[in-house]
């Protein structure tokens, strides 16, 4: 093991992550899902369809405390192998996996650089809050790449900078006066945090992160880790084709997309860019958020969600989980998601509600009340409707 993943191993055996929780149920009663869970998000990972047959093989690599248990548990069809390199954070998946009979879930301690040594294949590969503490995270995202299967999604989580100025301008300081991870050492950090004048950058990131930096374990994993990068849109598209991967799209276009959050004054002049340098500005623009969720496949298995040509007629559209629908007599329909809200007309509406993956979008305009109106005017209607649902992030679209 070299020196960083050594330090890295004792780090998360001495402050498991995240603060573990022990009651599955009574977390998804309240809503709070995991973003590589294919229950919910699967649309986003397999927009072509999922694979005929058997359940899910998923891999959730350097998976903490909790969520290969989690995935297992919401994926009773999906077998779950869980990789990671602290026997305390396996612990809890193990206590985990007793109390909820989870016959699904199979555990290993290791480094998911080796990953390969299991010599299995996996439809979907989870990894969020890992890559970025590697020493080399090229090699454990080719190492990830190499089990993925041909039709297989990856699911990723890397910090983005510069959501997180705040963080590592104080990481650098702490460095600097020699702290550890003592726990006379993380009181030293709570006093700096409690003192911080409320001009500093890692004001935002603390309201974010307030629930997580109760905990020492948040504390140490935000603020004396030792291993830490954190990836621009430029650099992480370069990381995943340097690594031979494709880039197939972000978890929530509403923050990377100009649509919701930039003035319309410029959106013009954005429009005029490429995609990814429209990315790239967004990210400068708004300044935030302090993590990238993205997708990442084999190349030729990449699938862009598009609105082009006719295909887009067969998909079926499902609302983004986070986002609701709703009416006031004086506002009218109001799409609301992530704290940001969007007016809709009264037959957008019917279609952001139809959006439970039912009904094709073709289905859907067969139906009262769009059956009325001409073909071409009906498509064209659908299609800039759902094209406008995908980049504000509010819908997603499977075969
Ligand atoms: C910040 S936690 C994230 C846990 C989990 N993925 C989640 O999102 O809840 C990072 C985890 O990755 C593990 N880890 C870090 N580097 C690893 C590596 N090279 N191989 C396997 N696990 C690793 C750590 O032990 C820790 O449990």
């Amino acid at each position: 093991m070299d020196n960083v993943t050594a330090k890295v191993a004792r780090q998360y055996t001495d402050y498991a992550y995240p603060p573990p929780f022990d009651d599955l149920d009574e977390r998804l009663a309240r809503g709070q899902v995991d973003a590589s869970d294919p229950r919910v998000f699967g649309p986003m990972f397999l927009p072509e369809g999922r694979p005929e047959g058997e359940g899910l093989r998923i891999l959730s690599a350097g998976c903490g405390t909790v969520q290969a248990a989690v995935l297992a548990h919401s994926n009773p069809d999906a077998l779950v192998v869980g990789v990671d390199l602290s026997d305390a954070s396996l612990g809890h998946q193990r206590y985990l996996r007793e109390k909820f009979d989870l016959k699904n879930l199979e555990l290993f301690q290791g480094d998911l650089s080796d990953v390969g040594r299991l010599e299995r294949e996996f439809d979907l590969i989870a990894c969020t809050g890992v890559l970025h503490h590697m020493a080399d995270p090229d090699a454990g995202l080719r190492a990830l790449g190499s089990v993925l299967a041909p039709q297989g999604a990856m699911f990723l989580m890397v910090y983005a900078p510069v959501g997180r100025t705040g963080v590592y301008l104080l990481q650098d300081a702490f460095r600097r006066i020699g702290l550890g991870q003592t726990p006379e050492d993380v009181a030293l950090v709570r006093a700096v945090l409690a003192g911080t004048p409320a001009s500093h950058p890692v004001q935002d990131y603390r309201r974010r992160a307030e629930e997580e930096l109760e905990h020492d374990s948040g504390i140490v994993d935000s603020f004396l880790h030792p291993q830490d990068r954190a990836y621009s849109v430029d650099e992480l598209l370069d990381w995943v084709e340097r690594t031979g991967l494709g880039f197939q799209g972000w978890l929530e276009n509403l923050f990377h997309y100009p649509d919701a959050l930039i003035s319309p004054a410029i959106l013009p002049r954005i429009a005029a860019l490429s995609t990814r340098e429209q990315w790239a500005v967004v990210e400068k623009m708004v300044g935030m958020p302090s993590t990238h969720c993205f997708i990442a496949r084999r190349p030729d298995a990449v699938h862009e969600v598009s609105f082009e040509g006719e295909d887009w007629l067969r998909y079926r559209p499902y609302r983004f989980p986070m986002a609701d629908i709703k009416y006031e007599p004086d506002a009218g329909y109001r799409i609301h998601c992530a704290g940001a809200q969007f007016v809709v007309n009264q037959h957008e509406a019917i279609l952001f509600t139809w959006g439970d993956g039912a009904r094709t979008i073709a289905a859907m305009l067969a139906e009262e009340p769009f059956s009325a109106f001409p073909e071409a005017d009906r498509r064209e209607f659908a299609r800039a409707h759902f094209n406008r649902m995908w980049r504000l992030g509010l819908m997603m679209f499977q075969r």
